[in-house]
């Protein structure tokens, strides 16, 4: 398998910068929301996001010095990612995440609350100071977007009359949008025209859905120290992801036991056999692997180079994270 870190080889002494420079932006916050976003930060997570701002602004200036500008945006790129998680872990009452404890079991709900806020809000105030109109829309739409995904998700828990379509607009927002929006910004940063943007934008968001459909699977199929964070739970909480849509199609049993919320003893296991044993996941594979496709298909413009060649590894990566 494909490490990240070899993947991310090309950036990987801008990634430790980042590091260093995101532990000194939040540096000057409380102490307490400093201890929980230094918590989160030091257990490290793959650092994807930040990594593909990163390498685009390398394959789309090879000789040149990477600006700090977009050091900027990859900053806040990891900024919002991990203001998500920590709100997401309180939503979801996860224990763990990076194979550490969450802020919110590490410290407590007030906490995870204010250091996600913490975050947003440093992440929106150097986000205004690249002073890109532009860049600044793009980003904000992208907080927006996550509040959508992970409302929109609430509202459909336990609904088994939600659509594919549905699933994914939903896993478009949560997940999808920050990969598009900060790839598209760092193509704006770099001066590219609007038919080159639209292509980063669709990069990111076709390789954004196969993660995400990649992450429900592996929720089906991998273990808790796998993952560094509970496995088989969003099924237990209701949210039904492709693999459950896919299962409910060949299992009308299942639908049954996810309307009556998994009430009697027994339904929940009966219910994670029936999606396992079901062609659900293979299904959920082939979308994942033709969005990966897609995504790959979107960078042909991009300069020859070690930065290009390993963006045009990611769509590999992410199905990797499968085998
Ligand atoms: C987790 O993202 C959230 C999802 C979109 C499933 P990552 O798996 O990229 O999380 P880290 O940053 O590596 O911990
Ligand atoms: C992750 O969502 C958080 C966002 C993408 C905003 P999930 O709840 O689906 O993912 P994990 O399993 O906690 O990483
Ligand atoms: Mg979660
Ligand atoms: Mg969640």
């Amino acid at each position: 398998m494909t490490t990240v870190a070899k993947l991310l080889q090309p950036v990987e002494s801008d990634l430790e910068n980042l590091l260093s420079d995101l532990r000194t932006l939040i540096g000057a916050g409380h102490p307490i929301l400093q201890a929980a976003a230094e918590h989160l930060f030091s257990a490290g997570g793959k650092r994807l996001r930040p990594g593909i701002v990163l390498l685009l602004a390398r394959a789309l200036d090879p000789i040149g010095e990477l600006s700090a500008r977009h050091r900027r945006l990859a900053e806040i790129t990891e900024m919002i990612h991990t203001a998500s998680l920590v709100h997401d872990d309180v939503v979801d009452e996860a224990d763990t995440r990076r194979g550490v404890p969450t802020v919110h079991s590490r410290f407590n709900s007030r906490v995870a609350v204010l250091a996600g806020d913490f975050l947003f809000a440093q992440s929106s105030w150097h986000l205004a100071n690249l002073d890109d109109l532009e860049v600044v829309k793009l980003l904000s739409r992208v907080i927006m977007d996550l509040a959508e995904g992970e409302i929109r998700q609430g509202l459909y828990r336990y609904d088994t009359g939600q659509s594919l379509e549905t699933y994914i607009e939903k896993s478009y927002c949560k997940t999808a949008s920050l990969i598009a929006n900060s790839a598209r910004a760092a193509g704006v940063l770099s001066d590219l025209p609007a038919d080159q943007l639209d292509r980063l934008h669709r990069f990111g968001r076709q390789l954004g859905l196969a993660f995400q459909v990649v992450d429900d699977i592996l929720d089906f199929t991998a273990s808790d120290a796998q993952l560094g964070k509970p496995a088989a739970s969003d099924l237990a909480s209701g949210t039904l992801t492709a693999p459950v849509l896919f299962a409910m199609e060949e299992q009308p049993a299942l639908a049954g036991l996810i309307e009556r919320e998994f009430s009697q003893s027994g339904d929940l296991d009966q219910a994670l056999a029936l999606v396992r044993s079901s062609r659900g996941i293979q299904r959920s594979r082939a979308m994942a692997e033709e969005m990966a496709r897609e995504a790959g298909a979107c960078l042909s413009f991009l300069p020859v180079g070690s930065a290009r060649d390993a963006l045009l590894d990611l769509p590999d990566f992410v199905l990797s994270r499968l085998y």
